[in-house]
């Protein structure tokens, strides 16, 4: 029987959610979105982070980090606007409509600091990676008045949670309720399938995809994706569900049956939005 608190995400969904700029557009309405990711030893996250937000339309990604990863999102998006930070505070880098931290970021006490910060802003805030283990070792970070989107993949899940990873693998749906219902935030739970869960919600599943994207990387796409969405004013809930329906989608477009690179993802975003009109 289908269950009702469950619902597939069609393209048809997708397409009815997602912005599209008008006329009176200008790059502020379509979302300023800050990305606090990438460091010294991981900078391709940065990269990837970002490439995902400006090929989902951001209006504009500004990218903070130390010098090596602001070197290596200089050289590849000349487009965003980067803060290269001496000290881990994001006081200096402008006002953002979402921020997205966490991607290749660390875990120290630099890491920590700069993902409080992100924390303490009012805007929406999507974490991933690094800043779900910070997350996990100071859940109080999460009590703020704005949403946040929180995107692990099932090993981080287990951690925020406290429950075994394959106690979370074998049933998946339930404990994306539960992380949602516990810690107050949207779940995008990343797997071969994805789910989006929020309390008092269907949860979503999103289908698309292939196997091609369990790939390193491709989760740092996916971080700037949602962030780009929450930036031009999405709900999480959303967000969530139309970044993973067009990072899956993108990710059959960049591999059509042979190997990706994370960075074909990213690049491959566009052509997933121009082909919802076609599947819907
Ligand atoms: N089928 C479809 N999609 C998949 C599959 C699959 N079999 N496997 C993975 N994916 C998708 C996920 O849904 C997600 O969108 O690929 C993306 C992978 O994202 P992450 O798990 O965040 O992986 P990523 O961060 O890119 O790279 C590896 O994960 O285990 C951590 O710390 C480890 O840094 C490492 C990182
Ligand atoms: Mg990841």
């Amino acid at each position: 029987l289908p269950d009702p608190d469950v619902a597939a995400l069609t393209a048809e969904d997708v397409e009815g959610l997602l912005p599209r700029p008008g006329a009176e557009s200008d790059k502020y309405r379509r979302g300023v979105i800050g990305i606090a990711a990438g460091s010294d030893r991981y900078t391709g996250a940065a990269v990837l982070s970002v490439g995902g937000a400006l090929r989902a339309g951001a209006g504009m990604v500004r990218y903070a980090g130390t010098a090596p990863p602001v070197q290596q999102v200089r050289a590849r998006w000349p487009e965003a606007v980067v803060t290269e930070l001496d000290h881990p505070s994001i006081a200096g880098v402008g006002r953002v409509q979402a921020w997205v931290a966490g991607p290749g970021l660390g875990t120290g006490d630099w890491a920590h600091e700069l993902v409080a910060g992100v924390l303490a802003t009012d805007v929406p805030v999507l974490l991933d990676a690094d800043a779900l283990t910070i997350v996990s070792r100071d859940r109080g970070l999460l009590r703020r008045a704005a949403p946040v989107l929180i995107t692990p993949h099932a090993g981080e899940l287990s951690r925020l949670i406290g429950v075994p990873g394959d106690r979370v693998e074998a049933s998946r749906l339930e404990h994306a309720r539960r992380a949602a219902a516990e810690l107050g935030v949207t779940v995008l739970l990343k797997g071969s399938t994805t789910l989006i869960a929020e309390d008092e919600r269907p949860v979503r599943v999103n289908l698309t995809g292939s196997s091609w994207l369990a790939t390193g990387g491709t989760g740092d796409v996916l971080s700037g994706v949602g962030g780009a969405l929450l930036a031009a004013g999405l709900t999480p809930y959303d967000a969530g569900s139309c970044a993973a329906f067009l990072h899956g989608l993108a990710g059959r477009i960049a591999s059509d049956g042979a190997p990706l690179a994370a960075a074909d993802v990213a690049d491959a975003v566009p052509s997933a939005i121009r082909s919802l009109r076609g599947e819907s």
